[in-house]
């Protein structure tokens, strides 16, 4: 048995939620942490997690995502925010973040800085929002995976309106915008869905080797 692929096989994108089980505080931690050892372009890391327990803005929140049930059943939502534009304070940032980890000095990151700032700073604002957005998908899919590795269910989403997203959580104000969703929780046992046949190309359909 292949116990990778046996986790990957168990996970499906959960339609309905058991709102009386709820995933640790615990558990949670370690599926942020997850998330935030996420891989991003140059380590910049042009996104923010919001986590949403609150009842008020979840009952808001499902209004703003065609009223599905995942918004409020799950036991966490996280919502991943892009950065959708930004300037050099962004890359100056980073790099003073690596001085202080690394104890390096300014003049050790100059030249990985100028190559951030000549291919990032000229980029329109609609592809710096692309960008980004790109860098949180990522975080998606690895939090995907290691909460199924954690037998922890997700459903990720993006079927919600993200200008009523950016108002509700207040994102625009903080320069932030709502890239897509992940619901966090544990399956009903009345959710069909986890019984469907997974839907995928053959390997020969989708895999060439050269
Ligand atoms: C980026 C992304 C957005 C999605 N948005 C939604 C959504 O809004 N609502 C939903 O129920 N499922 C959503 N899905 C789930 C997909 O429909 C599902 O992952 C796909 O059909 C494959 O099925 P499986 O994940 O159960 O294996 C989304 C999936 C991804 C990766």
């Amino acid at each position: 048995m292949n116990k990778v692929l046996d986790k990957l096989n168990w996970r499906y994108a959960t339609k309905k939620f058991d709102s009386s089980k709820k995933v640790s505080t615990e558990n949670l931690e370690t599926l942020l942490n997850a998330g935030r050892l996420t891989a991003s372009s140059y380590g910049l890391q042009p996104y923010e997690f919001f986590v949403i327990e609150d009842t008020d803005t979840r009952t808001k929140l499902r209004a703003a995502s065609y009223d599905q049930s995942q918004i409020t059943d799950a036991s966490y939502v996280i919502v991943l925010a892009n950065k959708p534009t930004f300037d050099v304070t962004m890359i100056d940032d980073y790099i003073a973040n690596i001085m202080a980890i690394r104890g390096l000095s300014k003049d050790d990151l100059e030249g990985f800085s100028q190559t951030m700032k000549s291919t990032l700073l000229g980029l329109s604002d609609a592809h710096k929002n692309a960008w980004t957005s790109n860098q949180a998908y990522i975080v998606l899919g690895n939090l995907m995976t290691i909460a199924a590795e954690m037998e922890i269910d997700t459903c990720p989403m993006e079927g919600f309106d993200k200008a009523q997203y950016n108002e509700i959580l207040g994102l625009t104000d903080k320069g932030l915008n709502a890239a897509v969703v992940l619901a966090v929780g544990y399956r009903s046992a009345e959710d069909d869905t986890q019984n469907y046949l997974k839907v995928r190309y053959s390997k020969e359909q989708i895999i060439t080797h050269i």
